[in-house]
């Protein structure tokens, strides 16, 4: 091959920082996948993730995990909202930011932090088309978890995912809009693969719905 070629090719990979491990019971719903999410591994290091940990816990561990959400969607969890941070930490958060929504402003400024009991789980749900604009973004902190997303006008179109500690995943367009997401409980598996979450945290972070309706359509992120 020639050198150049190669460079590029590997220059590409480099960029992409993906592998995707799924299951999918339909070529839709992988397509649905593949064109609505995007995930990025190791978009933290273990140092950020620590620093990240250290800032958050003293707030979360005061507080007991709540049973189930008020409507019901998550169970054993506790959560904070948090817009200020610590000079180092606020390094980290305007990488994820920035990386999410670009020079676009129309995001909600605070960081949503889901901390989910090894126990717990989350139920299938849609974010509110509402208040919630066309990206749902997380970075999973301490543990890998397997999100499933079922298409809601039918339920035979489903894709299984693995979310690796570490990485941010951005959901968009039909993945967003179409399926509901929920994070399974112990142990789950994917591919084979079998999962037993630890505590998780997840750092949310979600565009605001500010554009009418049919921009929904669009896909914003597209995978090769
Ligand atoms: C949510 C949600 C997923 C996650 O908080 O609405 O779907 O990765 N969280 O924690
Ligand atoms: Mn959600």
């Amino acid at each position: 091959m020639h050198i150049l070629t190669r460079k590029l090719i590997n220059l590409r990979l480099r960029k992409c920082h993906r592998t995707l491990t799924y299951i999918s019971s339909s070529t839709l719903s992988e397509e649905d996948l593949r064109g609505g999410f995007l995930l990025h591994e190791n978009f933290i290091s273990e140092t950020e993730e620590n620093s990240i940990v250290s800032e958050i816990d003293p707030k979360l561990l005061r507080r007991r995990y709540n049973a189930g959400h008020w409507d019901g969607v998550i169970v054993k969890y506790r959560e904070i909202g948090k817009s200020e941070w610590s000079p180092h930490n606020r390094e980290t958060l305007k990488r994820f930011e920035s990386f999410v929504f670009g020079d676009s402003s129309k995001y909600i400024p605070e960081t949503h932090i889901l901390d989910l009991h090894e126990e717990g789980h989350i139920k299938p749900h849609v974010d509110s088309i509402q208040f919630i604009g066309p990206l749902v973004s997380g970075v999973s902190l301490l543990s890998d978890a397997v999100m499933r997303f079922v298409l809601e006008e039918d339920a035979s179109h489903h894709v299984t995912v693995l979310v690796p500690r570490l990485s941010l995943y951005i959901m968009s367009s039909r993945i967003r809009y179409k399926y509901t997401h929920e994070i399974l409980s112990n142990p789950a598996s994917v591919n084979g693969l079998v999962i037993n979450r630890t505590r998780r945290i997840t750092l949310m972070r979600r565009s605001c719905e500010t554009e009418p309706r049919e921009d929904v359509e669009k896909p914003q992120l597209i995978l090769p």
